[in-house]
């Protein structure tokens, strides 16, 4: 993405990470036509004519806490994972190593062992300053990419590792409580929200495609609401729960009642290596589950999620479920499904949306939540809505709104 005329510049948080390597290597490769846009839901018929920002005038940066080369995290996935051709990673070397240049150090407040373990010397020395310094600096670094793109609309999107599940924190109830946590410099607050919190600051619209908290606590709702800054998260629908939330609502359209629905993911990349910690692995497990008891409700008898971490397979996460359900005069039967794809594959098109919808948005006057984009995630904040059909109705009304 070398942008001679950039319209929008995504700073993303996790920038050296599988999902927005592959954001970059993504749009760069669309952008010289070397692929289509196939994946990407704004493609979709009902998305064209909107005002969305053009695919090849968009920069990156963002932040990290790993040293690494993105041109060499591209190879890696290139060879490794065969998540795109080789051929790729040169073609599209200009604007990795563009977004290298626009990475700064990120802080890892209450973001567990593995990536404390991954954590470089800069990274540390931002997090030993504290929670209150760690966001003016993070509030400055969103500035200066403002000012080296010399881009106006930013949009702040967050695809680091998953949190663990935070303590409870009932000061992040309100905005003034958030703010006097973070002014007292309390370290249980977790990276996520200081992220959330730096973007609304700057006033730019922001997406949290984790299971981390970022934005969702009401405090930080307020803030977002009370600053005219549009945000909305969290945790991305890519692959087992996509098709939990499409194929729930058949069992109660044809009056069966599941008895039991069982999935068990493995998943071989860091993303699974930093979920093998019990508090990470909970906070996944726990929007996976919503969504089934959520659409079914007294029709479900019991849920079992489980992800494990199998190193071998790298980013070809592959899940299983087993439906077990009961229909007229008794009939038990079962439905069994598998799926296999790469995580990165289906994540990076959908960050794509996410950011050009949600600057679409913030440019349409928009502020506070998006429900509209609640077909994008696992867990949508403030939607209760998980069936996939009526997601994607709000979704194209949200874009005819948008027109
Ligand atoms: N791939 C998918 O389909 C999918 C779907 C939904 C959600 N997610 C979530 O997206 C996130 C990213 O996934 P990925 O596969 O790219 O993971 P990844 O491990 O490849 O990348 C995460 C990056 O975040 C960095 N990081 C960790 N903590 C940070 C912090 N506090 N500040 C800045 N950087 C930090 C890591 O160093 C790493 O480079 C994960 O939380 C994952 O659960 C992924």
């Amino acid at each position: 993405m070398s942008r001679e005329r950039p319209e929008l510049a995504v700073w993303m948080v996790g920038a050296l990470g599988d999902i927005a390597t592959t954001v970059v290597t993504g749009a760069g490769a669309i952008s010289r036509g070397l692929a289509t846009e196939r994946g990407l839901v704004t493609a979709l018929p009902e998305f064209q004519g909107l005002d969305l920002a053009p695919l090849d005038r968009i920069v990156t940066g963002g932040h990290d806490v790993r040293d690494a080369s993105p041109v060499e995290c591209a190879r890696l996935l290139a060879r490794e994972a065969q998540l795109f051709p080789e051929s790729f990673v040169e073609a599209t070397r200009e604007d990795l190593e563009a977004h290298g240049k626009r990475i700064r150090p990120g802080v890892a407040f209450g973001c567990g062992t593995v990536v404390s373990s991954l954590e470089g010397g800069a990274a540390r020395a931002r997090r030993a300053a504290g929670p209150r310094a760690a966001l003016a600096v993070l509030r400055a670094d969103l500035r200066a990419f403002r000012e080296e793109t010399g881009v106006e609309r930013l949009v702040l999107v967050h695809i680091a590792s998953t949190e663990p599940k935070p303590p409870e924190l009932e000061e992040l109830a309100t905005e003034e409580g958030a703010r006097s946590l973070v002014e007292r410099g309390d370290a249980r607050v977790p990276a996520s929200v200081l992220y959330a919190l730096a973007a609304c600051d700057e006033r730019v619209p922001y997406v949290n495609f984790t299971p981390c908290l970022g934005s969702a606590a009401p405090g930080l709702q307020e803030a977002f609401l009370r600053a005219g800054v549009c945000h909305m998260g969290r945790d991305g629908k890519t692959g087992e729960t996509l098709l939990r939330s499409a194929l729930a609502p058949l069992f109660l359209s044809r009056n069966l009642s599941v008895l039991s629905w069982a999935g068990f993911n493995i998943l071989g990349n860091r993303d699974g290596q930093v979920l093998e910690e019990p508090r990470a692995n909970a906070a996944k497990t726990t929007g996976k589950e919503r969504v089934l008891t959520s659409i079914l409700g007294d029709n479900l008898g019991s849920a079992l999620t489980r992800i494990d971490y199998v190193p071998s397979i790298g980013d070809w996460k592959t899940a299983w479920d087993h439906v077990h359900f009961e229909g007229f005069l008794g009939m038990r039967g079962t439905l069994q499904l598998t799926w296999r794809a790469a995580d990165s594959s289906l994540a990076a098109p959908l960050v794509l949306d996410l950011v050009r919808l949600a600057d679409l948005a913030s440019r349409r006057g928009k502020k506070g939540l998006l429900p509209g984009l609640a077909c994008f995630f696992k867990d949508p904040t403030g939607v209760e809505e998980h069936a996939l059909s009526r997601q994607f109705d709000s979704l194209l009304s949200f874009a005819r709104e948008l027109r």
